[in-house]
């Protein structure tokens, strides 16, 4: 991974700060990321069962690559216990509920899984709370911290065809299609057409600096 001249994030870094959109905590078994309606935390062994509860979903298996399915505790408690380094990120998505608990509603990573080349994103989210924009909410904020924080200068992640609700996701996400191929899916046993694509450092740094429209009187 090459370390890029810093100046440039830091500086964004300070605009994100200033946005008051994403709260980064050490330590607290390893990284926390708050977001307006979300925090982001390593998964701990005792969320297994409310994992595999809302990851046991034909709908969600049958578009990832390899969730297993059926989804049971012992998979969630599997997964909870793989290490992600410091170049990777391994989070369970936690919803803020008004009384102060935090419910788990959701995965996200971002690693280099079957020796991909660039770091790669995937994410769930439990179908109750779909289309309520919190994969967007849980993506940028992983993402935010992959440039502003792990030096990555460029991003890949793919989804199938036919997953429009991914693809709206990755689209909003500022990343760019770049192949059509096939990739793995456990849960077809099978090969399933993808499409595949990458956001750059400078692209996002481009998003992110977009100024807000100011309109002259008179
Ligand atoms: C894909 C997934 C993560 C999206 O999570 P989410 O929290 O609902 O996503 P968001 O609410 O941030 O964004 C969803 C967007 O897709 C849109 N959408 C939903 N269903 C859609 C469909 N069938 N076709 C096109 N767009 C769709 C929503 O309207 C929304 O776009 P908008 O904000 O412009 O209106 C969730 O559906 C899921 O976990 N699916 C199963 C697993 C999966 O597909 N993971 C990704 C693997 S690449």
């Amino acid at each position: 991974m090459s370390r890029p001249d810093r100046s440039g994030s830091e500086e964004l870094e300070s605009i994100v700060g200033e946005a008051g959109e994403r709260a980064l905590v050490r330590p607290f078994h390893g990284l926390v990321i708050e977001t307006r309606r979300l925090v982001l935390r390593a998964p701990v062994a005792i969320d297994a069962p409310a994992i595999a509860e809302i990851a046991d979903n034909a709908r969600i298996a049958q578009n990832l690559t390899s969730l297993p399915h059926p989804y049971r505790t012992d998979d969630a408690l599997a997964w909870a216990s793989e290490l992600a380094d410091d170049s990777e990120q391994k989070h369970l998505i936690c919803l803020k509920r008004s009384d102060g608990r935090r419910t788990p509603i959701g995965a996200i990573t971002l690693d280099f899984r079957r020796g991909a080349r660039l770091p790669t994103l995937g994410y769930w989210i439990g179908e109750p709370w779909w289309d309520r924009g919190f994969a967007t909410e849980a993506a940028h904020a992983v993402i935010d911290y992959a440039f502003l924080h792990q030096g990555h200068e460029r991003l890949s992640v793919s989804c199938r065809v036919t997953n429009g609700a991914s693809r709206r996701v990755i689209e909003k996400c500022g990343f760019q299609m770049v192949a059509q191929e096939l990739g793995h899916s456990a849960f077809f046993q099978a090969v399933v057409p993808v499409d595949r694509f990458q956001l750059d450092r400078r692209t996002w740094e481009s998003l992110r600096r977009w100024e807000p429209l100011r309109l002259a009187k008179g």
